[in-house]
């Protein structure tokens, strides 16, 4: 069932939706070589606690930790160890899931360490354009194709690998709510959009072949060929004439 959110659990989402742009414009800085995954997890979750928010995937199915730190070829989900120490020339994605007031926000972007290659940065650059390529279709009486079709285009007239084993999600008080989101399609196919509803759209791509593979820790997803995968997410509200991004970045 797809929800259609009132005004008051709007202004709730916002709210949560500008906590996830925060942690992300806080954790930034730290964002160098040197640093592990559990300690960029470890100030992310005191971050979260002290305003009075719940870092939602931490006890999600399990999951360990509030973030998901995604190196390299690790696509999605990586776990945050102590013993993952970030180098230069390394890409990672930070995911967040946020509640606040019982409401959430989801919102991953991947970052540069350091100085990073050409081809890195090739990567980051198109699936960040790949996420606003679909986000420009979210509008009312557009349907979920059409933004699955454009995510999809995008990343093949760059020549990146879409991966399909994992797709965007409705939001509201779950952080996993119908519709389901997937970065291809079909144009005017799939649920229509209408003003209220507030999905995720999280296009997945990569620098080579789209297959990945499940670690044994049952969360970690990487590319079977080994190539860099980069992952853009935002919290979207579909407007009476758009759309509105309830998780704006802030640089
Ligand atoms: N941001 C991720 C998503 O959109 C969060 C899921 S990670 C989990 O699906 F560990 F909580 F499952
Ligand atoms: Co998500």
């Amino acid at each position: 069932m797809i929800t259609i959110k009132s005004e008051r659990e709007i202004e709730l989402m916002r709210m949560a939706g500008m906590l996830v742009s925060e942690m992300h414009q806080f954790i930034k800085p730290y964002i160098k070589e040197g640093i592990s995954t559990y300690e960029l997890d470890q100030l992310c979750e005191k971050f979260i606690l002290e305003h009075d928010a719940v870092p939602t995937c931490k006890g999600f199915e399990g999951y360990p930790a509030t973030l998901c730190t995604s190196i390299n070829q690790v696509v999605v989900h990586g776990i945050p160890h102590k013993q993952d120490v970030l180098k230069n020339g390394d890409i990672i994605t930070i995911d967040v899931v946020i509640g606040y007031k019982g409401y959430q926000g989801d919102a991953a972007w991947t970052y540069a360490v350091g100085e990073v290659s050409e081809e890195k940065k090739y990567l980051m650059e198109h699936t960040e354009k790949a996420l606003y390529a679909g986000i420009e279709e979210v509008k009312p009486g557009n349907h979920i194709g059409d933004i699955s079709y454009a995510v999809e285009r995008y990343a093949e007239a760059h020549h990146l690998g879409v991966v399909r084993e994992l797709c965007g999600h409705g939001i509201g008080r779950e952080m996993h709510e119908d519709p389901e989101v997937p970065n291809f399609g079909t144009p005017h196919t799939g649920p229509l959009l209408k003003p209220g509803m507030v999905i995720c759209i999280e296009p997945m791509l990569t620098y080579g072949k789209r297959d990945v593979f499940l670690l044994n820790d049952e969360w970690t997803i990487i590319t079977q060929d080994g190539s860099d995968a980069a992952h853009f997410e935002h919290t979207v509200l579909v407007t009476e004439d758009g759309y509105e991004i309830l998780t704006p970045r802030l640089d």
